[in-house]
């Protein structure tokens, strides 16, 4: 049984979280296990989250996938909302206020701030990893450092999935 735990060092807490999904993109090789336990890794270890997981790229646009909190969105278009921006642009997107990002789309309320970052499988966009706080600006520069390791080892391990 895999143990989360969230470190009161923001860093170790990291180092533990990009672990956990470095073993597991290496010794899972189904994608749906994967996402989901990866969603509920960053959804229960990183302090002040009400939302944490994927969408992926399907038929032209983003479908909810695995995730940990309330009830999402189903589809998103491309070039829609922070995720479909952050697919269409192929970019890491901060948003330190969603109430100041023009087309925001709001699945819960509560949300303040959000992070969305692309995944890539060979070169194409795959999907998006997106996390959304409560609290206002709650997405550091060592969060954007921390989360885009951890999206690039996801997206390093795609191409063997199943
Ligand atoms: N806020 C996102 C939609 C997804 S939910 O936050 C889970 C967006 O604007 O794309």
């Amino acid at each position: 049984m895999y143990k989360t735990q969230t470190h009161t060092d923001p860093q170790e807490n990291y180092q533990a979280l990009y672990a956990a999904t470095s073993s597991h993109m290496e010794s899972e090789p189904d994608l749906i296990a994967n996402l989901a336990n990866i969603s509920a890794f960053l959804y229960t270890s990183l302090p002040d989250i009400n939302w944490a997981g994927f969408y992926v790229l399907k038929g032209g646009e983003l479908v909810l996938g695995p995730f940990g909190g309330k009830p999402a969105c189903t589809r998103i278009a491309m070039g829609r909302g922070v995720c479909g921006t952050a697919a269409t642009d192929r970019r890491v997107i901060v948003v330190p206020d969603v109430d100041a990002f023009e087309g925001h789309i709001a699945c819960d309320c509560q949300t303040k701030s959000e992070i969305v970052l692309p995944l890539y499988i060979n070169g194409e966009v795959f999907g998006v990893l997106d996390i959304d706080s409560p609290v206002l600006d709650r997405f550091s520069e060592l969060d954007v450092d921390y989360l885009t390791k951890i999206a690039e080892c996801i997206s390093n391990h795609l191409h063997k999935l199943n």
